[in-house]
C-alpha cells in the first residue's frame, strides 16, 4: 500500500526522517519538486534504481537526474567542473535546471546509462532538500509510467504509481509544471537538451553562444539526450494542435469540434480563459490566461491528465507562441500530440 505523508513543518525532523529512512534501506519514495513530482531512490544503490525502471516500465538506456541538497554534493558525482559553473549554480539552483557534466565512476551505469556524464539537479523544494540532506542525492525519474504526462500532483502520482511505490511525499502542485532544462556543460558553450523553465537568453549572461540540441529544431534529427527520443507526455486521447499562427483559429477549432461530435465522439478542448466560453462541451480545459505562459507551463500536464479521467476520444488543443517558455511548453505539446499540428 502506498503512504501519502503530508509534511506540514521544515522543522519536524521526525516526520521528514521516515521517507529518508525509507530510501536508505532501498524503498522507493515519490517526491515533490518544483517542476514535477520525481520517483526517487538513493543514487547508489543499484538495486533500488534497478526498481525505478521497473516501476516506470523505462527503457534502461535512459539515463536519470541525480538530486542534490547542497553545492558540494556535486564533488562526489562530478568532474571536470567548468570554473563558470559554480557561478551558474548560485544563480540557477536550487531551481528548474539540470546539468550535465562529466561524471565520475563511482556514479553507477545503470545511473548514467553507461554514458560518460551525469545530469544533477538541485530542486527548489525545501522539503525534498531536507529529505535529500538525510538519506544522501536520490536518482529520481518524473514519476509517471514510461510514455505518459508527468505528474504534477500527489492524486495525478497515484492514477500511476498507486500501490507501486512505498511512499508518496505531498508537496502540493508543482508550481514550473514541466520538466527542468536540460543543459549540457561539457562543452565550450552550454547545449540545452530539453528546453524548460530556463531558456537560451538565461544563460547568454555566462556565454557568447548558448546552442540548441538539433532535434529541437528538425524532427530528423537524433536527440542527445536519450530520453527526448522516446513516445512522452501522451494522453489516452488521440490529440491535436492548432498552431498559434493558424488563422481564425478558434473558428476552425469550433467547427472541428462539432463534426467530431457529429460522428459521436467525445471531444475535449484544451483553450485558454479568454476563449473558455467559444466551445460547447463539457470536457473543456482553460491553461490559465493566454498571457501568463508560467500559468499555462503549470497547468499543462495536469489538464492533459483530467482529459483521461473525462475518458474523451479526441483532445483539440490550442497551442502557444514558441518563443521562450512557449517555446519549453510546446515542445511538450507536440510530444503529447505525436507532432500532429494543423498549421
Ligand atoms: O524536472 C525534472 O527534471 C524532473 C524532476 C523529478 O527533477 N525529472 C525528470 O526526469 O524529468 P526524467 O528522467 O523524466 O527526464 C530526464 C531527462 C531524460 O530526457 C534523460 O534522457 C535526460 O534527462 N538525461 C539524464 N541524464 C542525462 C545525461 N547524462 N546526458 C543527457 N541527457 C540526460
Ligand atoms: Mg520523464
Amino acid at each position: 500500500k502506498t503512504e501519502l505523508l503530508k509534511i506540514n513543518s521544515i522543522n519536524d525532523l521526525k516526520q521528514i526522517s521516515w521517507p529518508a529512512e525509507i530510501l536508505k534501506r532501498g524503498g522507493l519514495v515519490v517526491i515533490p519538486t518544483e517542476t514535477v513530482y520525481g520517483l526517487a531512490a538513493l543514487y547508489n544503490n543499484e538495486n533500488a534504481i534497478r526498481k525505478i525502471f521497473e516501476v516506470k516500465n523505462r527503457p534502461l538506456d535512459n539515463p536519470l537526474i541525480v538530486h542534490i541538497a547542497d553545492f558540494s554534493d556535486i564533488y562526489d558525482l562530478a568532474e571536470d567542473i567548468p570554473e563558470k559553473f559554480e557561478q551558474i549554480a548560485k544563480e540557477f539552483w536550487p531551481g528548474p535546471l539540470t546539468a550535465v557534466l562529466k561524471r565520475k565512476s563511482t556514479v553507477p551505469d545503470i545511473v548514467t546509462a553507461g554514458g560518460d556524464t551525469v545530469a544533477i539537479r538541485m530542486p527548489d523544494n525545501e522539503i525534498t532538500r531536507k529529505i535529500i540532506s538525510l538519506s544522501g542525492p536520490l536518482a529520481a525519474p518524473s514519476a509517471n509510467l514510461s510514455g505518459r504526462p508527468s505528474p504534477t500532483n500527489p492524486k495525478d502520482v497515484l492514477m500511476d504509481l498507486d500501490g507501486r511505490v512505498e511512499m508518496i511525499v505531498d508537496g502540493g502542485i508543482s508550481r514550473v509544471g514541466i520538466e527542468s532544462t536540460v543543459v549540457d556543460f561539457t562543452g565550450e558553450f552550454p547545449t540545452i537538451l530539453r528546453p524548460g523553465f530556463y531558456t537560451e537568453d538565461d544563460f547568454l549572461k555566462y556565454y557568447e553562444k548558448v546552442l540548441l540540441d538539433l532535434s529541437l529544431k528538425d524532427k530528423n534529427q537524433v536527440p542527445k539526450s536519450p530520453g527526448q527520443k522516446y513516445k512522452h507526455y501522451a494522453p489516452k486521447a488521440e490529440m491535436y494542435i492548432y498552431d498559434y499562427n493558424l488563422e481564425n483559429r478558434i473558428d476552425k477549432m469550433k467547427k472541428d469540434l462539432e463534426s467530431y461530435k457529429n460522428q459521436g465522439k467525445k471531444v475535449g478542448i484544451l483553450t485558454f480563459n479568454e476563449y473558455l466560453r467559444e466551445f460547447d462541451t463539457p470536457y473543456v480545459k482553460s491553461l490559465g490566461s493566454i498571457k501568463d505562459t508560467e500559468e499555462n507551463s503549470r497547468k499543462l500536464f495536469s489538464s492533459l491528465r483530467d482529459f483521461d479521467r473525462y475518458n474523451v476520444d479526441i483532445i483539440l488543443a490550442e497551442g502557444i507562441k514558441e518563443e521562450n517558455l512557449g517555446f519549453s511548453i510546446m515542445n511538450r505539446m507536440k510530444k503529447s500530440a505525436a507532432g500532429k499540428i494543423i498549421k
